[in-house]
């Protein structure tokens, strides 16, 4: 159970280190970060895809599992960054895309040559109905509908995700077989875990029902949590994960409570630990005709109701993985925090304290950690994403909508958000690439990179290095029981951790602008003895808690120090 002390690194390869001046990130670009992630304290890397891909959903569409894209290096390059990684303590996890796979995946072409094709079953087809429309009204989740027409075998092929991304058939056991084959190859190699793309998809339900309408006379694919999902996971882990001393997640879109505790419940035997969505959806007070697009951003209150249920909601029960941002959502500084120079450092490490301190994995998407904000993208020329573009056409083509309205949707919530490159430096495309970058750099580089931070005490930077560090070496940040406090407080979200003794944390955080009247329990805990374990602020809030404040402090004994090195050493 290694990964339940680890601190998560995902890394967007495309958008972190361009070793070549061609203007995408590489496999090189990343071993040459290896000492800044090393010194950052990160324990594990996830990697989103880097394997072959035709790149229409930017490497989720995989076109060969067992190659690396040539974009990103050679299997050699990879074999370094594996060992070179390996040598400093850091583990790598790698993306398993196993929902659909790329239209040019050799399987695909063998499942499209004729219907007796030994591979047409790994695929799901079906006949058009009888006035020649597609078997249901299923949306694609880029755009349009999910069934795509092959001409010359006279069928419809499923895609939950783009044309160029067919849904591969779980319940034919050969296709499970060569999937099962192909996660064991990459983990004699020696990978330390996979993150699992949508894999709460796998099961399709029986007889493919319609689910919510959507615009345009479509619905939801109603295809989260079918019927076989837990059978076909449970199967995996006894054939591979059960093998190998790995780290399990699975991106589990439409997955509650009840579901994640059958995903992680260890006696199940399935998977560590799942992503939710819940807290990272928008509100859910208000309807939106749009969903992600036009929901209302959610408020404090809301999100700590979502978030506390979901610690609760684990406790002996499962394990939560804890992210606020990932290369599919927008930057957090700019979503639940703010970005405005003046706040923007606040309201990271705010935001960074009130994630790391509750119990679960953190996971820390690459520039979060230097408070990198959402891009400023004003045309849409300047977007690379096939979800943005096909949701830019969709919106302003068939549902009118104006162009000011769609492209303020994409500001906010936009997946390239999130994809800008990384800033390393305040030299010319923040020292990304010496080329021209396959997207553009977000302006605020000369502000916001990692040389200007690394060796500031108080950046961004160094209190993520912090936060971390505690996370090793305080056992109760990662045993510890999660209880709310203060839960009618409208500005200040607070929790306490506890453990088995007297060794408590509590955590407020600020999440406004303006100050907030100070808590007892602060003066209260400080009146027991307790100590400042981290905050933003220089000093311990006086009278009110300051803008954006955020502060932990810590109640009973602290490990004896060579027994926390052990427990160090020995995990
Ligand atoms: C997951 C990935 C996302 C991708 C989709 C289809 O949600 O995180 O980037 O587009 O699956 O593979
Ligand atoms: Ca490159």
């Amino acid at each position: 159970m290694w990964w339940k002390n680890a601190v998560v690194y995902q890394i967007y390869p495309r958008s972190f280190c361009d070793s070549n001046g061609d203007g995408m990130g590489d496999l090189n670009g990343i071993t040459s970060k290896l000492d800044y992630l090393k010194n950052l304290g990160v324990d594990v890397l996830w990697l989103s895809p880097v394997y072959q891909s035709p790149g229409d959903d930017n490497g989720y569409d995989i076109s060969d599992y067992r190659a690396i894209n040539p974009e990103f290096g050679t299997m050699e390059d990879f074999d370094r960054m594996l060992s070179e990684a390996h040598s400093r303590g850091i583990r790598i996890v790698m993306d398993l895309v196993v929902n659909h796979t790329s239209d040019e995946h050799a399987w695909f072409c063998e499942s499209t040559a004729s219907r007796d094709n030994p591979r047409r079953d790994y695929y799901i087809w079906r006949d058009a109905d009888k006035d020649g429309n597609p078997p249901n009204r299923w949306w694609s989740a880029f755009g349009g509908s999910a069934w795509e027409w092959h001409e010359k075998t006279g069928q419809y092929y499923l895609h939950l995700f783009s044309r160029k991304q067919p849904d591969l058939n779980w319940d034919n056991p050969r296709l499970r077989d060569e999937i099962f084959d192909m996660m064991a190859w990459w983990c004699e190699k020696g990978i330390d875990g996979f993150r699992m793309d949508v894999i709460s998809m796998i099961s399709k339900p029986d007889g493919l029902p319609d689910g919510r309408e959507l615009p345009g006379g479509f619905t939801e694919p109603a295809c989260c949590n079918g019927p076989h999902l837990h059978s076909y996971l449970r199967e995996m882990n006894e054939r591979v994960l059960s093998r190998y001393s790995l780290m399990t997640v699975g991106e589990c879109p439409g997955a509650g409570i009840e579901e994640a505790v059958l995903f992680t419940n260890p006696a199940r035997k399935e998977l560590n630990m799942v992503f939710q969505f819940e807290h990272v959806s928008g509100s859910r007070k208000a309807s939106a005709r749009y969903d992600k697009w036009d929901r209302p951003a959610m408020s404090m209150p809301e999100l700590r109701e979502v978030l506390s249920r979901w610690q609760y909601g684990l406790e002996k029960r499962g394990w939560n993985s804890l992210f606020l941002n990932n290369h599919d959502q927008p930057r957090c500084v700019s979503r639940f925090g703010n970005d405005a120079p003046r706040y923007r450092t606040l309201s990271a490490k705010m935001l960074a304290t009130c994630l790391h301190f509750m119990k679960g994995t953190p996971y820390i998407y690459q520039g979060e950690e230097l408070g990198m904000t959402n891009a400023c993208m004003t045309d849409i020329s300047q977007y690379r994403d096939i979800e943005s573009l096909q949701t830019y056409d969709f919106l302003t083509k068939q549902e009118s909508l104006s162009e000011e309205t769609v492209m303020g949707y994409l500001q906010a919530v936009g997946r390239d958000n999130a994809r800008t490159p990384m800033q390393w430096d305040d030299s010319p495309n923040a020292g990304f690439t010496s080329g021209h970058p396959w997207i553009d750099v977000n302006p605020n580089y000369t502000e916001i990179n990692a040389a200007s931070q690394i060796d500031d005490q108080n950046s961004v930077f160094f209190y993520y290095q912090e936060l971390i560090r505690l996370r090793h070496t305080l056992p109760v940040m990662v045993d510890g029981r999660y209880e709310l406090l203060l839960p009618d407080n409208d500005q200040i979200y607070s929790y306490m951790r506890a453990g088995n003794g007297t060794e408590k944390i509590l955590v407020f955080c600020n999440f406004t602008k303006d100050p907030a009247p100070l808590p007892m329990e602060i003066s209260e805990a400080f009146g027991c003895g307790a100590s400042r374990l981290i905050g933003n602020y220089p000093d311990l809030p006086q009278g009110k808690m300051r803008p954006y404040e955020a502060l932990a402090i810590y109640i009973g004994m602290k490990g004896n120090d060579d027994e926390i090195q052990n427990e160090q050493k020995n995990r």
